[in-house]
């Protein structure tokens, strides 16, 4: 099938604006939007800029806004987004993060406030010897955010960080937050409460959805969120 793929092009070194630019190609149904961008760059402008790297969904370098949804290139099929012959697919780069080159965004902003939940484990006790041990329950409390692939997806989704008038720390660090917060090997809650319990911490969540709607590895982020409110309004009043 014949598509048009629209894809919105900045490169601030020849055009202070960014512009729009179609390419006309042959498709089959089954190929990934990824695989069209690069044959887009490979036969008609290689000067189209986009990042990639595993092509399989792990990574989270291709995310980008696919008509018109946060989505990434190398797990969307050309039959999710377009039909018929002449379709048209339209591509942008994410939100809310500089843009350096057409597709390719700055995510410095994303991993700033990522990283202002502490990412990592702060254990509450000398580490065993051996293995820390965790029930299967235990465990479980917290698989969920252990899915993310920094892909900002979420952050580009999210109306609170668009509107700007929030410091919002952001979806995906917000549920890490979680993450760790309730691992019963991390000092949890009441260890955490200076990076959480912040006016731009979870409280900033509006419970838009977006987030959830859009995360390419099926996050539940919004209702992480919600459980570590509850988790930290609880703690506060006990
Ligand atoms: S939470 Fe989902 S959408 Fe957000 S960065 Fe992680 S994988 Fe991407
Ligand atoms: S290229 Fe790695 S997630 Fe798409």
């Amino acid at each position: 099938m014949r598509i048009v793929v629209s894809i919105k092009r900045y490169n601030p070194e020849k055009k202070p604006q960014a512009y729009t630019q179609e390419f006309s190609l042959d498709v089959k149904p089954t190929d990934r939007v990824l695989d069209v961008l690069v044959s887009i760059k490979e036969n008609q402008d290689s000067s189209l800029t986009f990042r990639k790297s595993c092509a399989h969904g792990v990574c989270g370098s291709d995310a980008m806004i696919i008509n018109g949804q946060e989505r990434l290139a190398c797990k969307t099929l050309v039959k999710d987004v377009a039909q018929v012959d002449n379709d048209r697919i339209e591509v942008e780069p994410l939100r809310s993060m500089p843009i350096q080159r057409d597709l390719a965004v700055d995510q410095g902003v994303f991993f700033d406030n990522y990283r202002k939940i502490d990412p990592f484990l702060r254990p509450k006790e000398k580490p065993p010897k051996e293995e820390y041990r965790q029930s299967q329950k235990e465990r479980e409390q917290f698989e969920d955010p252990t899915k993310c692939i920094l892909c900002s997806a979420c952050y580009s989704s999210c109306p609170v960080i668009e509107a700007g008038e929030k410091k919002f720390v952001g979806p995906a660090a917000s549920a890490q937050a979680a993450r760790f917060a309730f691992d019963t090997r991390d000092v949890g809650i009441a260890g955490r409460l200076e990076e959480l319990d912040t006016p731009d911490g979870v409280a900033a969540c509006d419970n838009h959805f977006n987030c959830t709607k859009v995360c390419p590895r099926g996050i539940k982020i919004t209702k992480n969120i919600n459980t570590l409110k509850k988790s930290i309004k609880k703690h506060k009043e006990s």
